[in-house]
């Protein structure tokens, strides 16, 4: 049921966003996109709409997530993932509590299971986890009753950063369907591309993945994209690539997860597959440069395209707030059981 409270002062979440049936809405996680239909993600966009709206008033405030309780846990580093789950919280009124793997009770033994037991017991609502082992926000779903989003688990799946994403396309080109959408870099290691690769799908668009050999999945070879994926192909070739694209993600270069030999000299990396303007000019007029970030300065986009006309890296980030609030909402406000 849609909650109705209200603010004094604040219209209601109603008023925002209209009338629309969350009857399409299936999920009490978040996962990753590939059990997503495109009416769910059509949904979501719609909901995320009516969040920027919220997010444009002077008092970015809604009341509908009054009395709930979000609670963040992050094994691995982040600033845009956390910090934007947290401001889409607040806006919500949710009651917001973050937990650093680092600096809690993990270090002197205590078992993951356990950390999830104990997060449930303080009453959370809403749990959103970013974990270095794939899986690991299923074994959580799996074991606890709340609502559980996964804020990147390893290589596997990173469902909010490609909603984001797509939300942000969809805002500059109008509609996803037949949009060219190259993702180019590290593959291997990318679960932003895995989530984009799912949710673009469902929406129609035509995936093209980019990047050295050693950097794509072996699963991921033209044969079995075809076959499994059919609008997902691989080119290496950069050049080729981006030919008429309405849109580039670059990925991370995730040196940090880099085995040896897989990575060819980051030199010849930007030589081959850095995006720069002389590339992007094979791309449609006004192609879309994305990042999920963090950017690698001056490796995977060179300076004057990220910081140029085409770049909507900075919206991402802004897409990203209203887009997790539109989750929020869904998981925990939206709900009609
Ligand atoms: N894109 C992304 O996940 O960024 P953070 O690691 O800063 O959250």
């Amino acid at each position: 049921m849609r909650p109705t409270a209200q603010r004094e002062g604040a219209p209601p979440l109603s008023e925002t966003i209209p009338e629309i049936s969350t009857s399409v809405w299936k999920h009490n996680h978040i996962l990753d996109l590939d059990d997503f239909t495109r009416e769910e993600i059509e949904l979501i966009f719609v909901i995320t709409d009516g969040m920027k709206e919220i997010l444009s008033r002077e008092i970015k405030r809604a009341p509908t997530l009054r009395g709930k309780t979000v609670v963040t846990i992050f094994f691995e580093p982040s600033t845009r993932t956390r910090a934007s789950f947290e401001l889409a919280a607040r806006a919500l009124t949710a009651d917001v509590l973050n937990i650093t793997a680092s600096t809690s009770s993990i270090v002197k033994g205590e078992s993951l299971l356990d950390t999830l037991r104990t997060i449930q017991a303080l009453g959370a609502d809403v749990l959103v986890m970013r974990h270095s082992q794939s899986g690991a926000p299923y074994l959580a779903a799996r074991q606890v009753n709340m609502s559980v989003v996964n804020a990147g688990d390893g290589a596997h799946a990173h469902p909010s950063q490609a909603l984001l994403d797509m939300y942000t396309m969809r805002s500059r080109l109008g509609h996803l369907k037949g949009r060219k959408v190259v993702i180019i870099g590290d593959i291997l290691h990318s679960r932003v591309a895995r989530s984009n690769i799912w949710g673009l799908s469902a929406m129609g668009a035509e995936v093209v993945l980019c990047g050295p050999p050693t950097l794509l999945p072996l699963y991921m070879n033209e044969d079995r994209a075809r076959g499994q994926l059919p609008r997902v192909t691989v080119e290496s070739n950069a050049d080729k690539a981006v030919e008429n694209a309405d849109a580039v993600m670059a990925l991370r270069l995730q040196l940090e997860r880099q085995e040896k030999g897989l990575l060819p000299a980051v030199r010849e990396y930007v030589r081959y597959y850095q995006i720069t303007q002389e590339r992007l000019a094979r791309a449609k007029p006004g192609a879309l440069v994305m990042h999920p970030g963090p950017v690698n300065e001056g490796i995977e986009v060179s300076p004057e395209v990220s910081h140029g006309a085409n770049s909507v890296i900075e919206e991402q980030v802004t897409n990203g707030v209203a887009v997790r609030m539109a989750l929020l909402y869904l998981l925990a406000g939206g709900k009609k059981h």
